[in-house]
């Protein structure tokens, strides 16, 4: 019996709709029943290393005792109240605290509960900024080849639709997009004057696009643009915020202050969903006002929720304890130097690092790549009976794993990583 033909899995397979994935192609939905540390539990007892911190979420291990402790506690003094005309002590710790690690100069927080509406959040903000300024020509959004930013409307027009939201194109309203290429991103702003609201990127790792990664020095130069054609820059930090790239922010790495900034996956430590758009105090000051109608017309029934506020800060003050940036530069470092070899070898086209991200590039024989590669569906297949979950992103193979990562637990991921590469190539 494979592990997907367990009796949950039969169940789901008759209830769940799950997302990004074909069903039709009777994907192995795996049974899991139980999580801690980095390891997650299949309902026949099996275990396997969680390689990839679910979805990019799970930053100090699956169920740490002080993030467990903050929730429990929290839900038995304020479970829940609404953000809007009333406000509780966790948004206000942890709005302080944020706007304290964060990139000086980002000193207001918006709350919202997941990335894309973070992202929503920090286009609306963008747009209306301009209106409030009464600039209303700057409607255009600028963003980078193959970035991911979320599946909303907004965020889905943000990021690159093909191949995820091609049929929605009709829908989505015009974004130019670019390399991250700075000579480029100058013409295009040069060209279009005064009609930019924002820059949205993905600073330092575009995550979906397969873990494409580009130097700070870069990121420096599209600040420096947007500074100098007087455009607002996003930083999408939803999957790199929290020390993934090996600093707190990837911001920091080049030493820019975005003017808006997206955090949620890794806030709660990736246990509950919590989200944030920090934004510069001139952008909060433009929707001050006494008249209503100018006031930033956009919430979630759970903004800022108190248990996932309490368990942020929890997160924050073990990111601190921990020295966590650190940590997950050293488990990426000690993935890639097991697989260094590989560099140069027929089949791989690249093995990269970002922090405690780690990419192994492979070449598709069929020429064909991204996402929808063929090779796609033999690297799944070859991740699902191993002892470490991978979920591969077309040709590219890659490792997020939580902080909690042993070294014993690292060689296991590169082993992992290695012997996937080579089954699915040969
Ligand atoms: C950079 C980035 N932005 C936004 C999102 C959307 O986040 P969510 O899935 O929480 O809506 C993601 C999700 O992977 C992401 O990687």
């Amino acid at each position: 019996m494979t592990r997907s033909q367990n009796d949950l899995s039969k169940r789901d397979q008759a209830v769940c709709w799950h997302p990004y994935t074909q069903h039709g192609l009777e994907e192995d939905i795996l049974p899991i029943v139980h999580a801690s540390g980095s390891w997650l539990e299949l309902a026949d007892g099996s275990r396997m290393l969680d390689a990839i911190s679910s979805w990019w979420t799970c930053l100090h291990g699956h169920g740490h005792p002080q993030l467990v402790e903050a929730l429990t506690q929290q839900a038995r003094s304020l479970d829940h109240v609404l953000f809007a005309g009333c406000t509780h002590p966790g948004a206000v710790d942890l709005a302080e605290q944020l706007t304290q690690v964060a990139p000086e100069g980002l000193t207001r927080v918006f709350y919202s509960d997941n990335g894309s509406t973070a992202v929503e959040v920090a286009l609306k903000a963008a747009i209306q900024y301009w209106i409030r300024r009464g600039e209303s020509r700057r409607t255009r959004f600028l963003s980078l080849e193959g970035a991911y930013h979320g599946d909303t409307f907004g965020a889905m027009a943000a990021g690159d639709p093909d191949p995820f939201f091609i049929d929605f194109s009709p829908f989505l309203f015009r974004v130019e997009r670019t390399p991250p290429d700075p000579q480029v991103i100058e013409e295009i702003l040069k060209r279009q004057p005064g009609q930019f609201a924002a820059v949205i990127l993905e600073p330092l790792v575009q995550g979906a696009a397969g873990m494409q990664m580009y130097p700070p020095s870069i990121l420096s130069q599209i600040r420096k643009l947007c500074d100098q054609h007087d455009t607002l820059l996003i930083a999408d930090e939803v999957m790199t915020g929290f020390g993934r790239t090996g600093t707190l922010f990837a911001c920091e790495q080049a030493s820019i202050t975005p003017d808006l900034l997206c955090l949620a996956k890794g806030l709660t430590g990736g246990i509950l969903p919590l989200a944030a758009t920090l934004v510069r105090e001139s952008i909060y000051e433009a929707f001050l006002s006494t008249d209503r109608s100018r006031a930033f017309f956009h919430g979630h029934s759970f903004t800022a929720n108190p248990i996932g506020c309490a368990v942020a800060l929890a997160s924050l003050k073990l990111l601190k304890e921990e020295a966590t940036p650190d940590r997950l530069d050293q488990i990426g470092r000690q993935i890639e130097s097991g697989l260094k070899d590989l560099r140069g070898q027929p089949g791989i086209r690249d093995l990269r690092r970002c922090g405690g991200i780690v990419a192994l590039e492979l070449q598709d024989p069929s020429g064909e790549e991204g996402y929808l590669s063929e090779l796609g569906p033999r690297l799944r297949r070859a991740c699902l009976d191993g002892e470490v979950l991978l979920r591969p992103l077309g040709n590219v193979l890659y490792a997020i794993p939580p902080s909690s990562t042993t070294p014993d637990e690292c060689d296991r991921i590169a082993h992992a990583l290695r012997t996937v590469s080579q089954t699915a190539l040969s």
